[in-house]
């Protein structure tokens, strides 16, 4: 088996953040090296809690967990509470961890262990808002060619916006984070609206993690169902999309999904446009070409991806 690939997942759980981790848990192909967690869906007391939670749903406490930014850096921090419960993990009763959180802040972890591990060796798994991944990038500027790639859910173009009409949640809530990150040079893979509004959490495939019959697979099946609520109100389809797990399942299967390789820059100026990432997709501007933006997935593969990789924890 060939050496696994080494991951930090940046995170603000979160249902489909949980399902993103529980998949990257139960991949051998992946070395998790930690998970970061960012103030997002819920503060961020609650979201370094949460990922706790779903490391010891998968019977993995000695997973490494740090608490990071509790704010985005220039705006007022925005929650979803709407969408993922006053938790941020409503759905199923999951005990209070007993894992100890890390001493060390994430940032410092991320900066310490890129600087530390091999040039080129460590791909970026962010979730969430990016101001964990910004700060590393403004702390220690030497960390950004050290990262291999980084394969992030955040964006939208085709689709739009799904917090305002034309800015997705992880972006509109640290705008000025995400301007870093596509400025850095680092190749970038991005998982937007386009590709996650077409990886929809159907009853059947629900029932599919349910079937499992393991506390893991029931667990899913409930947070899922929670979770999909507001989406199914909001865009009336059955099931809502599944937005996170799409970064960690194109680590195993990249052939999943499709894109083009274009220039991606992010508003940060107009209140009516904030978070906005403005896809060059037809090559109208001479701007560098600093990200691959998925727009199709094979969406019965990829539900075939998770349930098979749950099954295994
Ligand atoms: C993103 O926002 C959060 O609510 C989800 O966890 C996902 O990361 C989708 O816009
Ligand atoms: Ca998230």
């Amino acid at each position: 088996m060939p050496i696994p690939r080494k991951i930090i997942i940046d995170t603000d759980p979160g249902q489909d953040d949980a399902v993103a981790i529980l998949l990257a848990l139960g991949s051998p192909e992946l070395d998790i090296l930690g998970i970061t967690a960012v103030a997002g869906n819920v503060p961020l007391k609650l979201t370094e809690k949460n990922a706790r939670k779903i490391c010891e749903l998968a019977g993995r406490p000695e997973t490494k967990v740090f608490s990071g930014a509790i704010r985005p850096l220039i705006r007022e921090l925005v929650t979803a509470e709407e969408v993922h419960g006053k938790t941020g993990l409503n759905g199923p009763e999951l005990p209070e961890p007993k894992m100890k959180l890390q001493e060390q802040h994430a940032v410092d972890y991320l900066v310490e262990t890129l600087m530390r591990e091999e040039a080129g060796s460590i791909t970026l798994c962010p979730l969430g808002p990016l101001t964990n991944i910004a700060l590393a990038m403004i702390r220690e500027p030497k960390i950004a060619p050290r990262i291999k790639e980084i394969v992030l859910m955040g964006g939208g173009f085709f689709e739009g916006g799904n917090v305002t009409p034309s800015a997705e949640f992880n972006i509109y809530v640290d705008p000025h984070a995400a301007d870093v990150v596509f400025r850095s040079g680092v190749p970038i893979v991005m998982m937007p609206l386009d590709v996650t509004h077409k990886a929809l959490t159907t009853t059947k495939r629900i029932d599919a993690f349910r079937k499992l019959g393991t506390k893991v697979g029931i667990a899913t099946a409930q947070m899922l169902e929670f979770f999909e609520r507001y989406d199914e109100g909001k865009y009336g389809t059955d099931g809502g999309p599944l937005h996170d797990p799409c970064v960690i399942a194109y680590l195993l299967k990249p052939d999943l999904f499709q894109g083009r390789h274009c220039n991606v820059t992010v508003e940060t100026a107009s209140e009516l446009t904030m978070g906005m990432t403005v896809v060059d997709w037809w090559g109208v501007t001479k701007r560098e070409k600093n990200a691959t933006v998925m727009r199709d997935i094979d969406h019965d593969g990829f539900f075939a991806l998770l349930v098979e990789r749950l099954g295994r924890l």
